[in-house]
């Protein structure tokens, strides 16, 4: 990998924002593929406290940051605080990504990327989500899934949740099948998919049959005492082809652990966190960015190997 040049007085900047931020792997992710592209930008990471984050998006503004990457608990708050949102936020009602624009001679808006800092005046912040087609591509190119047609069983009603089952069912899947400990959330769930893509087969509560997919997007597996999220006694898990968790830390959670023993084709949510990076790269760019540098760069950084 291509070592990053000094710092210089004409270095750019990307950020991520959140609270806290310290464990986040984007920096390491961001800053191998901003060396490998050649790119005078780094990329940093603050910690911004909620009441603060509308002042800290206008500060990277004024300081001309090429964008932000935006991660919990700013993706929601952040929707009523940018200028202008693109179709992906409006869609998942979310904001992860945030470019800042500038008006170009001709009077146009342009990314930050393509106009020297002395050029910038009136500048606008543009708010994306690139978190929503990062799960499908991810399961996809991980997990080899076909999601058109496919019958899913979707464990997790919060927003990870709500956003997978959204997502899953503008894909085209055939049948999906919500579970949550809190049935009443599912169900708010599998209402609004009715309304939104009356396509789909929606229901709340384990299938009797198998599934291509079992997706994981409730929190259960972070912490080392957690158990699996799945009643293997309501779904045993030869039911289902493929297991996939979004939690990425610990690489293995018990639901994995407990699929890949069932014989299920399994992976868990790095990928997710690397489409969503690659994605916000490409938007702050507008060229192909290194996925496969940025993959390992985030493996060392979260597991300490490639
Ligand atoms: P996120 O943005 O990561 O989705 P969230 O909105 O707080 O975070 O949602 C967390 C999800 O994990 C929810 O589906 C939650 O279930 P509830 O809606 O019943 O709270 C689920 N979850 C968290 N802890 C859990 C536990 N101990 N057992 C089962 N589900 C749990």
């Amino acid at each position: 990998m291509s070592e990053p040049a000094e710092l210089r007085a004409s270095t750019r900047f990307c950020a991520v924002y959140g609270h806290p931020v310290k464990h986040s792997a984007s920096p390491a992710m961001h800053n191998a593929a901003l060396a490998q592209l050649g790119l005078d930008w780094r990329y940093l990471a603050f910690d911004v406290h909620p009441t603060r984050l509308r002042e800290a998006i206008a500060g990277a503004q004024a300081m001309k940051f090429i964008g932000l990457n935006l991660t919990v608990p700013h993706k929601l708050l952040a929707v009523d605080m940018v200028d202008m949102l693109d179709a992906s936020a409006q869609t998942w009602g979310a904001v992860n990504t945030v470019r800042f624009e500038a008006r170009n001679p001709a009077g146009e808006w342009q990314p930050l990327a393509q106009l020297p800092p002395d050029q910038i005046h009136e500048l606008r912040s543009v708010g994306f989500n690139t978190d929503a087609d990062a799960i499908t591509r991810s399961l996809r190119e991980d997990l080899g899934c076909e999601l058109r047609g496919a019958r899913v069983l979707l464990l997790g009603a919060g927003g990870a949740g709500r956003t997978a089952a959204l997502k899953l069912a503008a894909e085209g899947v055939a049948e999906l099948f919500l579970v949550n400990r809190t049935a009443s959330k599912a169900e708010e769930v599998a209402a609004e998919i009715r309304t939104r893509h009356p396509a789909v087969r929606t229901e709340v509560g384990y299938p009797k049959s198998t599934v291509d997919l079992l997706l994981n997007a409730t929190s259960l597996g972070l912490k080392p005492e957690d158990g699996s999220p799945l009643d293997e006694v309501a779904f045993p898990l030869p039911r289902a082809r493929a297991v996939y968790d979004m939690i990425y830390r610990p690489a293995e959670t018990p639901l994995l652990r407990a699929a890949k023993a069932a014989g299920c084709k399994v992976a868990n949510g790095v990928g997710m966190l690397l489409y969503q990076g690659a994605k916000a790269l490409e938007i702050w760019t507008g060229q192909p960015v290194p996925v496969e540098v940025m993959r390992a760069a985030l493996l060392k950084n979260v597991y300490g190997t490639a």
